[in-house]
């Protein structure tokens, strides 16, 4: 084979209250990557972005990362040409260098047949996440890679497992992406307004809204799900950094969202709804909240995706 495309989806990190656990993959928009081999075997990378805001460099390009750390790893010594065509908007919190990430891994190990796990292919693509967030967080790339709800199993010292659960399917989303500029490595700069440490009570609210969310996945209840998601440690060290914030979460809940929170690092904040009877209606209203608060913004009312795959 000389050449593969990927195709990766946008993905929503958190949900409330699972910080760098909980991933949903999001049918809305996808990056596609195409690998191929170069004639000359000199190991050399070369990637051309559709966007040119986005650094091409391979070690500070998602893709890069991952197929730099693939080819050490499987003594690959190829050049590689590298197309990425982005869908998925950088730096507004729906997982656009997860996307890139994916695809990357996802395309390399089908151009060299990699015999290799769906979890190994996870921690590939998590290497690119060092390039945006300046840290290797999974949520977002392990729901891009497999689909559906994970709940990333990263303990310090242990071996990364993904837990991965079809969601129901009466789930829908509406996710309002606001047009404001965004500071470069953004999601390093929501990290770092994060407080190093929580009163007990407010973890002990927030596993019981995590608890309650992966029960409501399990059990295939929309309801549920949507009352977990309640995060009263991250959302409010970062609701500072959307304009509009309290305005689109209520607007969407007056009319008919179930929960509404941050998407990822934000700024884009999403909506849970149980079937789309009342999307339109929750676009709208998110659309107002961001628009009074001097933003324009693009909504997107999406389903869960079923994750990356080769085309
Ligand atoms: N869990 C990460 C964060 C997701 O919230 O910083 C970033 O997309």
């Amino acid at each position: 084979m000389k050449s593969c495309t990927a195709i990766a989806p946008s993905s929503t990190a958190n949900l409330g209250p699972g910080y760098d656990v909980f991933g949903l993959a999001l049918d809305a928009l996808y990056d596609r990557v195409t690998i191929k081999k170069s004639a000359k075997k000199d190991g050399t990378i070369r990637i051309k972005m559709s966007d040119s805001a986005i650094p091409a460099a391979p070690e500070s390009n998602s893709a890069g990362l991952v197929i730099k750390k693939m080819m050490q790893d499987f003594s690959l010594s190829d050049g590689l040409e590298v197309a990425v065509k982005k869908g998925v908007p950088a730096g507004y919190g729906m997982g656009s260098s997860a996307a890139s990430a994916a695809a990357a891994a996802v395309a390399l190990a089908g151009l060299y047949r990699l015999k290799i796990t769906k979890e190994k292919l996870v921690e590939y693509a998590a290497e690119g996440e060092v390039a945006s967030a300046g840290a290797r967080h999974y949520d977002n790339v392990s729901a891009s890679v497999l689909g559906g709800f994970v709940i990333s199993s990263v303990g310090e010292g242990s071996v990364p497992r993904f837990i991965r659960i079809e969601p129901p399917k009466d789930l829908y989303m509406v996710v309002a992406v606001p047009s404001i500029p965004v500071p470069e490595r953004k999601t390093e700069v929501a990290r770092s307004v994060l407080p190093a440490q929580v009163p007990l009570k407010s973890a002990v609210h927030n596993v019981s809204g995590a608890s309650t969310i992966v029960a409501g996945f399990a059990l295939g209840d929309v309801g549920m799900v949507a009352r977990g998601i309640n995060d009263v440690i991250v959302e409010p060290a970062r609701k500072h950094l959307i304009p509009g914030y309290d305005g689109v979460k209520k607007n969407a809940i007056s009319a008919g969202a179930l929960a509404v929170t941050i998407s990822g690092a934000g700024p884009s904040m999403i909506a849970f709804l149980k079937g789309k009877k009342d999307a339109n209606k929750v676009a709208r209203a998110m659309a107002a909240g961001f628009s009074d608060a001097g933003a324009k913004s693009r909504t997107f009312t999406c389903r869960p995706s079923s994750g990356t795959r080769t085309v």
